[in-house]
């Protein structure tokens, strides 16, 4: 496994609305070079960009018409290139987005897919036998090309589902993993990877990693099966990449299928959404909303197992949000993400920060939908640079931006934030200094739950340090059962004589243990 995910803390970056550097309205990766040293200095040192490749842009890049074409919109693959250079030269990383199970239906490979004359790229999507024939339990399109039958879609529309086979195939037409098709898939992404590796991508943030088998059984055991060959070949090659997958399994997506890390996502019924979105029943819950009822137990029961499942084979990645999901800010306030991100980015694992949570922007919502994005538009308007023109995304006029840029009263930006000692901005940095500074709080610092906060702040161990955090309004105490010695981090107020601890409301520290 890559040797830098050990102290690696990831900038998701959606490049559209980062920062546009020729006055377009859109985001482009002279913006991204531009503000590498912000980046660093934030404390993150590595950064996952979403697809930025050649697309119709039907969804928002996941609908890929050329995987090694960068989209002119933002640049030239040299650009990308030299992306990859400056992070290199500060020590930084680069990961990108891998949109392993589709493509647009505008990529070459689909339009010789189309074709009714046997080629190629006949076997490279899923297509049935005849006009009206399908199977259950998935999307299929008829009557857009002279082939006679009707394809898979993996998501919307526009993207076709490549061929990797079915896990047990049923009908003449589905093939088995072993068979040509999905063995030249399989190749054919594999050299997607060989390509921007070998020109200085450090990697790579898979979407939809559990999609590739169809039909595949509960343990997703052919899917896993097809990453651990795509891995075999690319690992060999190239020791120090590293693959994030957005699976939300990580017993199975580190465990079985190879990747290094794995997201927690925000899915019903998951720990990581009690957290910070738990408004299931109509009643926020999260655990770090004041007062709100919430109860850290039903993140850890979950948390423990993924833990368990990928001891000593990977790392979990804890997300502060993603290009997908609601922004925490749209229920939480500065005050209770302070807490939340301290939890988070002390916690084991290889985390990730969504472009924007550092200083709490809001979650826009109404927006009209944008690529693809529905609901999820109002989480990827543009980054909140200063208080000037765009709030310094961009030169362009105020119709020609990518989004609107929120504007509204009180709307954070970065140039607020760097002055003020006390903003969500300078606290996050704090906490990244905290965890660089700390071997015992990186990826694999070993983590133990010392009270589980039922009526008592949460309080945990990693290794000689330990952490407490109390959400609530309520001063909190706990007998720790440990020596406590010398307090190295608060927010808030916080002490201890001897094993007990005691919190005050909306608080968070870290002692070291006697
Ligand atoms: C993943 C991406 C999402 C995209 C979908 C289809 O879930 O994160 O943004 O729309 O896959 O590629
Ligand atoms: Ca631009």
């Amino acid at each position: 496994m890559a040797e830098w995910l050990k102290d690696a803390v990831f900038y998701e970056i959606y490049p559209q609305s980062f920062y546009d550097t020729n006055g377009d309205g859109i985001g482009d990766f002279e913006g991204i070079i531009s503000k590498l040293d912000y980046i660093k200095d934030l404390g993150c040192n590595a950064i996952w960009m979403n697809p930025c490749f050649d697309s119709p842009f039907k969804d928002a890049g996941y609908d890929v018409r050329d995987y090694r074409k960068a989209a002119e919109r933002y640049g030239s693959n040299e650009d990308l290139y030299r992306l990859f250079d400056e992070a290199h030269k500060r020590g930084m990383h680069v990961i990108l987005d891998l949109v392993a199970g589709h493509t647009s239906e505008e990529h070459e490979w689909f339009k010789r897919s189309c074709l009714d004359e046997k080629n190629e790229y006949s076997d490279r999507y899923i297509w049935t036998d005849f006009w009206l024939s399908s199977a259950p339990g998935h999307l299929w399109i008829g009557g857009e090309c002279e082939r006679n039958g009707t394809y898979m879609l993996n998501f919307f529309k526009c993207q076709p589902a490549l061929n990797y086979g079915f896990h047990e195939p049923k009908a003449a037409w589905q093939q088995g993993m072993d068979d040509p098709g999905p063995t030249a898939t399989r190749e054919a992404m594999t050299d997607v990877m060989r390509f921007w590796l070998s020109h200085g991508a450090d990697g790579f943030r898979v979407d939809m990693a559990d999609s590739l088998v169809k039909d595949d059984d509960e343990k997703k055991s052919s899917t896993c099966e097809t990453w651990r060959r795509m891995f075999s070949v690319i690992r060999k090659e190239f020791p120090e990449a590293a693959f994030v997958s957005e699976w939300g399994n990580p017993g199975l997506a580190i465990g079985s299928a190879g990747f290094d890390m794995d997201f927690l996502l925000d899915h019903a019924g998951r720990g990581y959404k009690t957290l910070m979105r738990d408004e299931e029943g109509g009643k926020d819950r999260s655990y770090f909303k004041k007062d709100a009822g919430g109860d850290i137990r039903r993140f850890l029961t979950d948390y423990l197992k993924c833990l368990e499942e990928t001891e000593g084979k990977g790392y979990i990645s804890l997300i502060s949000c993603n290009h997908d999901t609601p922004r925490a800010k749209a229920t939480l306030t500065d005050e209770e993400l302070k807490l939340a991100y301290a939890f988070i980015f002390t916690m084991p694992g290889v985390p990730f920060l969504y472009y924007g949570d550092e200083i709490g922007m809001r979650y826009i919502a109404g927006l009209k939908t944008k690529e693809g994005g529905y609901t999820r538009t109002g989480t990827r308007t543009p980054m909140q640079w200063s208080e000037g023109k765009n709030k310094g995304f961009s030169d362009a006029d105020v119709d020609m931006l990518y989004l609107p840029v929120d504007a509204s009263e009180g709307a954070p930006s970065v140039e607020k934030q760097e002055k003020d000692a006390d903003s969500l901005l300078n606290t996050l940095k704090a906490v990244l200094r905290l965890r660089h500074e700390h071997k015992e709080l990186r990826a694999e610092g070993g983590f133990e739950v010392i009270c589980d906060g039922a009526d008592s702040p949460f309080v945990y161990g990693r290794e000689g340090l330990i952490l407490a955090v109390n959400p609530s309004s309520k001063n909190l105490a706990a007998d720790t059962g440990r020596v406590l010695k010398e307090k190295i981090f608060s927010i808030g107020s916080a002490s201890a004589e001897g094993g007990r601890i005691v919190m005050g409301a909306g608080s968070f520290a870290v002692y070291r243990q006697a």
